[in-house]
């Protein structure tokens, strides 16, 4: 594993559902990496109902796709990854356990494999640490590719939580179940590895047992180092940047979220989208009203967080997508904007 991560942003939009998370990190993304053209960006949807694909018009899924010189995207599947992993781990054990001439622990074991570690028992945020860790170190050799700013579109609040949740007691639950059977295995092994080479003098050497034991620890050691390394590395460098329309359902929604996220994650900014312009409030009755209702919202959301960032976006005339759509939503974002590092770090926080 490298381990020497260099990325130097890492922007997470999250906010209650269809107020426009994808259209304002993918506008974000393209709009940052405009500015920067000499920077590698990422986009990454952790919406399991991904919609980079139909946003961008290219075919993302589960591949770093480029969209433009500097920036890329992936839908990833994290059960993927998990399973890549746990599949390792299961055929390393049933490899140690084929070995192993203390029948009595083999049926704990197996139905251990089977039962406990499989790829639907590990949590959602730790299947996505293993994603995130093997982005963060360019660990797909094949594409040799070091991001610079990662930015991440984030499901709704509920899910979004568990993405940040690393369930501690369960990874250690896991952890110190799978610790106690090799050990168990090897306790046995060594009492019995003397008698064990008189009765299967042609079986395996014991050393070759105990490499693999501690292979097998060692891969339990990383996932929880992996989990950890995500965590540390989302409180150090992420900023959660909440989005919300201005209504009464989507604001609850943002100072739940930015209570549940608090100790996983600094939240720096806020976007109230879709506005009605003032212009058509001057025209039309129905959009008078509901300029006037946003209003009310807006100014409650200025005083509950003020001291964050707080972005404003009408509603547009256009959809917003294809790359030339959410560049006129990024110029609408960030119109009063001339330096990127207003976007990266709008609290002006030192590192
Ligand atoms: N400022 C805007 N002006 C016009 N249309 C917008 C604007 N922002 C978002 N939209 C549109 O609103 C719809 C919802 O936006 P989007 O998919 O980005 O929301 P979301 O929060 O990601 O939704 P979900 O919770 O389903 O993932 C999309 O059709 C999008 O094109
Ligand atoms: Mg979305």
């Amino acid at each position: 594993m490298a381990g020497n991560n260099l990325i130097e942003y890492l922007l997470v939009f999250g906010g209650k559902g269809g107020v426009g998370k994808s259209s304002i990190s993918s506008a974000t993304a393209v709009k940052v990496s405009d500015l920067l053209p000499n920077k590698k960006i990422l986009l990454i949807s952790f919406d399991i109902a991904h919609n980079l694909t139909d946003l961008f018009g290219i075919n993302i899924g589960n591949n770093i796709t480029p969209i433009k010189d500097n920036l890329w995207a992936i839908e990833p599947d994290p059960h993927i990854y998990a399973e890549k992993y746990t599949k390792e781990f299961a055929e390393k054990s049933r490899k140690l356990m084929k070995m192993t001439p203390i029948v009595n622990l083999i049926p704990k074991l197996e139905e251990y494999i089977d039962n406990t570690f499989n790829a639907d028992s590990i949590p959602v945020a730790l299947k996505n640490a293993i994603f995130f860790q093997q982005i963060l170190d360019a660990e797909d050799t094949t594409q040799n590719l070091q991001f610079d700013i990662i930015i991440c579109d984030f499901p709704p609040t509920a899910n979004m939580v568990a993405l940040f949740e690393i369930p501690e007691d369960h990874v250690k639950g896991i952890m110190k179940y799978s610790l106690r059977i090799i050990s168990e295995i090897r306790k046995a092994m060594q009492k019995f590895t003397k008698a064990a080479k008189f009765l299967f003098p042609f079986g395996k050497s014991s050393e070759e047992r105990k490499g693999l034991a501690e292979e097998l620890l060692e891969m339990l050691n990383e996932i929880e180092e992996r989990g950890e390394r995500i965590a540390d590395l989302i409180k150090n460098y992420g900023s959660l940047r909440l989005v919300s329309i201005a209504e009464k359902p989507s604001y609850e929604e943002i100072k739940r979220a930015y209570e549940l996220t608090q100790k996983y994650i600094n939240t720096d900014g806020i976007h109230i989208n879709m506005l009605i312009p003032e212009d058509a409030a001057d025209h039309c009755n129905f959009c008078k009203n509901k300029h006037q209702k946003q209003q009310k919202y807006i100014k409650q959301i200025e005083q509950e967080f003020k001291n964050l960032k707080i972005w404003k976006s009408n509603s547009l005339g256009i959809e917003p997508i294809g790359l030339d759509g959410l560049r006129t939503l990024a110029d609408e974002i960030y119109s009063s904007i001339d330096d990127v590092n207003d976007i990266l770090n709008p609290l002006k926080k030192s590192k």
